[in-house]
């Protein structure tokens, strides 16, 4: 009776296993993978039969480094402590990063001798994505304060140095050394006036306007005028593909934020061009749009620049982020562009294949209920 009774708890058992939501494995005392439930399939995209057998190494992702995962081990095998619970981040099979919430812990014969190990994760990417908003909101706000601030202290004095300035410039007409040397003056004041600009604009609540149907082409033909004499001068072919799709957004915000990404672009490319001087080689920035499935428009932007190494592409996004040199660049540039395209409602992704290998910027932006092309023509 005893044993039938058992032989149903286990049965019961198994069962909440196998529908748990958070991924469940155990291993042999060995450390080889004996069982995976279908949540940690999910989540890490191995198929039962391609993980057992293995070691959970499999998951191992670089954000963690040896010593870590030795401590891991220690304490589970000190008696003292007997199991261990942390945070860490895994890699699924297809390279993404999963940060989990584990519990190793060992199962016993008959409480005695050790038999394996029951790891069980809680999966922490949307907490994760969450707390990254969140700081990066806080982050913004912070930066709101100091571009008020700043807004005020600085750029009224900054404007009464650009009056008088411009007022000694029209009383030196002839002097080439005053006149150059005050344009070179009104020149430095308007960059800071612009970074003040763009502090604002970073940390800014957006205003409510009301989205409304445009010309994706019309924008990105704007942006194009505006870049290419500096693109020929540089010998990039901008290549256009497609872009004729109507989007929902603000013509003033959509421009801004392609102008920033082709700027960028310009100048990853001469950074390529001096990290590889080979001559005859076909430098180009391209920009494709498509409707996507999900019925959003999509409008990658891609280069053939410095490209990005992985360990910055979580940081690109954030404000004061630059590789430029002090003085070239303020790293609030794609911040600006996370931010417009919130106001939108868009989406902006970046993708690199590495150092060399240029960039891609992949943005979606939502479309009219009713496509004004099919209105229009
Ligand atoms: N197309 C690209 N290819 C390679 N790296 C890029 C590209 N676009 C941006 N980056 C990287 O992202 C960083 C941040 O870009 P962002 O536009 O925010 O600032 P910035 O260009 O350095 O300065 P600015 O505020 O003047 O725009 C750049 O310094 C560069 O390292
Ligand atoms: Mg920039």
């Amino acid at each position: 009776m005893e044993t039938v009774v058992s032989g149903l708890v286990s049965q019961v058992f198994l069962r909440c296993v196998e529908d748990c939501l958070e991924p469940i494995m155990l291993t042999d005392r060995h450390g080889r993978l004996t069982y995976v439930n279908p949540a940690w399939v999910m989540t890490y995209g191995y198929t039962k039969e391609e993980a057992l057998g293995k070691t959970p190494r499999l998951l191992r992702s670089t954000h963690q480094d040896e010593e870590f995962y030795k401590n891991i081990w220690a304490t589970i095998l000190n008696p003292e402590h007997g199991f261990w619970k942390g945070e860490l981040t895994n890699r699924a099979k297809d390279g993404h990063l999963v940060p989990v919430l584990l519990t190793i812990t060992p199962y016993r014969e008959n409480g005695e001798e050790v038999q394996g190990y029951m790891g069980i994760a809680v999966d922490l990417s949307a907490q994760k994505t969450m707390e990254q908003q969140i700081l990066h909101q806080d982050r913004l706000a912070s930066i709101g304060l100091l571009a008020g601030g700043l807004a005020h202290e600085i750029g009224n004095p900054l404007g009464v140095i650009r009056g008088r300035a411009e007022l000694v410039l029209n009383q030196v007409s002839g002097n080439d050394f005053a006149e150059k040397n005050l344009s070179i003056i009104l020149g430095q004041i308007d960059r800071m006036s612009g970074l003040i600009q763009s502090l604002l604009r970073v940390s800014r609540v957006p205003d409510q306007v009301p989205l409304r149907s445009l010309s994706l082409g019309r924008a990105v033909n704007d942006v194009v005028e505006l870049t290419a004499e500096e693109c020929r001068r540089k010998e990039i072919a901008l290549r256009l593909h497609n872009v004729e799709h109507n989007i929902l957004g603000e013509e003033g915000k959509l421009q801004q934020l392609l102008l920033n990404i082709v700027i960028n672009s310009v100048h990853a490319i001469e950074e390529q061009k001096k990290n590889d001087p080979r001559p005859n080689q076909v430098h180009f920035i391209e920009i494709n749009s498509k409707i996507l499935e999900n019925g959003a428009c999509g409008l990658t932007v891609r280069d053939s620049g410095c490209g990005i190494p992985s360990e910055n592409i979580g940081k690109l996004f954030k404000p004061f982020f630059t590789t430029k040199e002090v003085g070239k660049g303020t790293g609030l540039g794609l911040a600006m562009v996370a931010k417009l395209v919130d106001e939108i409602d868009g989406k902006v992704s970046v993708q690199s294949h590495g150092v060399g290998q240029g960039a891609q910027f992949n943005f979606e932006f939502k479309t009219p209920e009713k496509p004004i092309s099919c209105e229009n023509r």
